[in-house]
């Protein structure tokens, strides 16, 4: 038999995907794996209805149906204050994660250099891998993951193509500021780089922190490629929506990789989801308030079981330090606690570059009723977890 590529041997399956697996194994509260056990607003599932009678079902336009594309640029011209131009400079993709890779396929030749802030979300490994670009890791320093400026400009001096910004952050939760954002503009135009962003959670941010679209910066519009979906803003991670917003020569290439890669995104669903990109402002808030309620109720009920964890600013993830249960093993501990607490997470260690084994990812987009229900069975996990002896070389 032949060899498999050698670019598998560089990553794993998702870890994030394996503990969805082993929560279904044991029937355990699955806060693991991001997506909502809620549905998307009603509206929304009217007009998939609606649009399942008629007689959209054959291949859309490659880069993204005109209408769908219409009112997404009119929808995120409102949001991040500059104009967009719906003919040239988006592309409709199957979710965030496509519009990422075809932009990796699109500005990286192989051997280039991305820098990738650390922890970062597990897709960013694979994207460099896959279009063969050389990650250089700069550290998010927890508990509150601020990045060292010196750190960074460093990077920018070993000349990488681009730089990933996922904002607001998954898994730390972090929402980067103006300043922050004016840092890494500052240095992408200084080294003259581009910036590839990943805002599926532009929407899921908590007050007082704001979200800034670096794209709407100085001078950054040209080298941005805003990646983005509309999986965590209407609920809707199973239709496989997403799209990038760039320059036109930048699109001009997404948008032949994208039609190779997959031809379009699902027609119908195009279709039925320009209901929800005519939402008013009113969706929004909404949308922040119900998150902001189940962040408070979780977090509030990590605080009376006493465990540790950095507030989140955005998205809809927890970083929680394990380390007082003893567990030097990160990804046994999470095995552990899916099968013996009955709730999933993700062990911390598969976001870092270094070997960080102290902290465990809970989200919480889930409804109130699945929450307590975690934060019931997590309030035995202190004397379950002293009760274990966990294995020396863990
Ligand atoms: C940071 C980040 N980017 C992208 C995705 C996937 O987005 P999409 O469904 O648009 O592919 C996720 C999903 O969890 C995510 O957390």
């Amino acid at each position: 038999m032949p060899k498999l590529s050698d670019k598998l041997a560089f990553f794993t399956d998702s870890v994030i995907r394996r503990m969805t697996r082993i929560a279904n194994l044991h029937g355990a509260v699955n806060l693991s794996q991001g997506f909502p056990d809620f549905d998307p607003p009603e509206a929304l599932k009217e007009a998939l209805a609606t649009v399942a009678a008629g007689s959209i079902h054959q291949y859309a336009v490659t880069w993204g149906a005109p209408n769908f594309r219409e009112a997404l640029a009119r929808k995120q011209t409102r949001f991040m204050g500059f104009e967009i131009d719906p003919e040239t400079q988006v592309a409709v993709t199957c979710g965030s994660t496509e519009a990422m890779i075809a932009t990796m396929l699109t500005i990286c030749n192989p051997g280039d250099k991305v820098i990738v802030f650390s922890p970062f979300y597990e897709n960013y490994t694979a994207d460099t891998i896959l279009s063969g670009a050389l990650p250089i890791y700069v550290h998010l320093n927890p508990p509150h993951y601020n990045f060292d400026i010196q750190e960074l400009e460093a990077a920018f001096q070993q000349h990488p193509k681009a730089l990933i910004l996922c904002n607001p952050s998954n898994p730390s939760g972090k929402v980067y500021t103006l300043a922050e954002l004016e840092i890494i503009a500052g240095f992408a135009q200084k080294y003259d780089v581009f910036v590839i962003t990943d805002e599926v959670y532009e929407h899921i941010v908590f007050e007082p922190n704001k979200h800034h679209y670096i794209a709407s910066l100085p001078g950054m519009f040209e080298r941005t490629i805003s990646c983005s979906s509309l999986s965590k803003t209407y609920s809707i991670t199973g239709w496989r929506l997403g799209y990038a917003i760039a320059p036109a020569t930048i699109i001009d290439g997404i948008r032949k990789v994208h039609d190779f890669l997959t031809v379009g995104a699902a027609a119908p669903l195009q279709e039925a989801a320009v209901t929800a990109l005519n939402f008013g402002d009113g969706y929004y808030t909404d949308l922040q308030q119900s998150y902001r309620d189940k962040r408070d109720f979780f977090l509030n009920g990590l605080d009376q079981l006493g465990l540790k964890y950095t507030a989140p600013q955005g998205a809809y993830y927890v970083m929680v330090d394990i380390s007082e249960f003893g567990a030097s093993n990160d990804v046994d501990f999470c095995e552990w606690m899916a099968s013996e607490v009955g709730v999933a997470a993700v062990p911390g260690s598969s976001f870092f570059r270094d070997e960080v084994h102290h902290l465990v990812r809970f989200h919480f987009a889930k409804n109130k009723e699945t929450l307590a229900q975690a934060l019931k069975a997590l309030a035995n996990l202190r004397s379950m977890a002293n009760d274990k002896v966990w294995n020396t070389k863990d």
